[in-house]
């Protein structure tokens, strides 16, 4: 079954030359994510607010991994400052560290203080909502206008916190017998998609 799979999929382990870009990549699951991709032969666009954090990961995958690939340039890995009032000049800096982006990893992201769901103000809510849904939103649409306008394919992967708050909500008010639950819809016919449906 195994054999099977791999026969189907681009095997993980050799994305040679691929340019990956990933945010929220100065801790956590991003460094992570920027190690292990740059061990894949991937070339990485690190980006984040704390750039020192950054250069440190990149000096460290600058000076660990070699490429296979004899005509590639001699950097595996940048750092770029990404700060949301200069988002789309700070992803032009991304675009051009090595000329395009194959896949954007949408990871940064905030977790919100340690309160109950039934405790958190609304400044709090909006302060992670700007992070975790404004924000890749912004970073999606500049990437993707790139891409689109490159005539290239690309990707896109959400490091998705809904389904957290949704589990969050339900193990907090499990106790008080009130379940929570998620019903993840793709498109259907409704009022609010009947002149979207009759689109072409
Ligand atoms: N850890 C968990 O249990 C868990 C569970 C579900 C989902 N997630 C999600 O998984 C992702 C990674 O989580 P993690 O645990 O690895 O978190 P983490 O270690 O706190 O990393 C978050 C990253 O996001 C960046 N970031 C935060 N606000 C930003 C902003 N306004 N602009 C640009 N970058 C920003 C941070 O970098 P700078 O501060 O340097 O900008 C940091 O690199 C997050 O999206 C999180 O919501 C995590």
């Amino acid at each position: 079954m195994a054999t099977q799979i791999s026969q189907h999929l681009e095997p993980w382990h050799n994305l040679n030359g691929k340019v990956v870009m990933v945010t929220g990549a100065s801790s956590g699951l991003g460094t992570e994510f920027c190690l292990n991709l740059a061990r894949a032969g991937c070339r990485i666009i690190a980006a984040a607010r704390r750039i020192d954090r950054l250069k440190s990961l990149c000096q460290e995958i600058n000076r660990t991994t070699t490429f296979n690939d004899v005509s590639a340039g001699s950097l595996r890995a940048v750092a770029v400052e990404l700060d949301g009032p200069t988002i789309n000049k700070c992803l032009q800096k991304a675009w051009d560290a090595f000329g395009h982006i194959d896949v954007l990893i949408n990871n940064a992201g905030v977790r919100g203080s340690v309160k109950s769901s039934l405790e958190l103000s609304e400044e709090e809510w909006n302060h992670m909502l700007r992070t975790n849904l404004t924000g890749r939103w912004f970073v999606s649409k500049y990437v993707s206008i790139r891409m689109r306008d490159a005539q290239q394919k690309g990707t896109i992967i959400n490091i998705s916190s809904i389904d957290g708050l949704n589990r969050i909500m339900a193990l907090e008010l499990g106790k008080h017998k009130i379940s929570v639950n998620s019903i993840s819809l793709g498109l259907f016919k409704s009022e609010i998609t009947d002149k979207l449906m009759q689109k072409e």
